[in-house]
């Protein structure tokens, strides 16, 4: 359905990841030899059971995690091999990232909290910054604080943050979990019209089976492993 911009060239690859816990004195493998690309511009939907590794996942693609064994690759750079400050700037440079909880900064204006990636990379640009805010129909919001909005203008903010800095990948973790069915169809759309405008790579953990059906590629995980992969044509 949704317009392809990949390149079929593999943007993100990750091999043979495992990811463990400890729970008591019982160690617990969570993600067990998981392998995974995502190309260029491609739109992947990850879902599964609650508990079945889908956040856990997410993380280890994203380098907000490490795994206990296995790679991640974000184009040429080895993330799996950075530490903590590389992969702050890669994460800064490189990635845009939505959650469920929204993850506003909390005395951040609107307007501010857009500009937030573009200020920390001292990279500003209150003209990118201006055409989001208009582009998420927060031009009237642009001056208030993250507790003075509704959930779905929170998201919608949290999605202009994510695209503003024209991010190669962004993640997000169930991004219209706490939303009602409207305002997760605006926020949903809007994410998909900012990334066919950036031309980023999207990775969506949802339990909407309307939103995977927009989709490029659908993946199930079960238990700590993918199950399933689903070409949408
Ligand atoms: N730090 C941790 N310590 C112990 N167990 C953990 C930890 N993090 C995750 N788990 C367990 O690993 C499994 C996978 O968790 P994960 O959050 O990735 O699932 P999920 O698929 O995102 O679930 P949901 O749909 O409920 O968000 C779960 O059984 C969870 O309880
Ligand atoms: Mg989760």
């Amino acid at each position: 359905m949704t317009a392809t911009v990949s390149s079929n060239k593999a943007l993100l690859t990750a091999a043979n990841l495992n990811k463990t816990v400890q729970v008591g004195e019982q160690s617990l493998a969570i993600i067990k030899d998981v392998s995974i690309h995502v190309d260029a511009g491609e739109f992947v939907v990850i879902m599964g059971k609650s508990g079945s590794g889908k956040s856990t996942l997410l993380g280890l693609l994203a380098a907000l995690d490490y795994p206990d064994s296995g790679s991640v690759k974000l184009g040429e750079q080895t993330l799996s091999a950075l530490g903590e400050d590389a992969l702050a700037a890669i994460r800064q440079r490189e990635m845009g990232f939505v959650f469920q909880s929204f993850h506003l900064l909390p005395t951040l204006t609107v307007a501010e909290n857009i500009a937030f990636p573009l200020d920390i990379a001292r990279r500003p640009d209150q003209v990118r910054v201006d055409e989001l805010i208009e582009a998420v129909g927060l031009g009237h919001r642009r001056d208030s604080l993250p507790n003075q909005l509704s959930g779905g203008e929170q998201q919608r903010t949290a999605v202009a943050r994510a695209l503003v800095s024209r991010p190669k990948i962004v993640f997000a973790d169930e991004p219209t979990g706490n939303l009602d069915e409207q305002n997760a169809d605006q926020v949903m759309q809007l994410l998909l019209d900012l990334r066919q405008q950036t031309g980023s790579a999207l990775v969506v953990v949802t339990h909407d089976p309307a939103l995977a059906e927009m989709a490029d590629r659908v993946i199930t995980m079960h238990d700590g492993v993918i199950n399933g992969s689903k070409v949408n044509g």
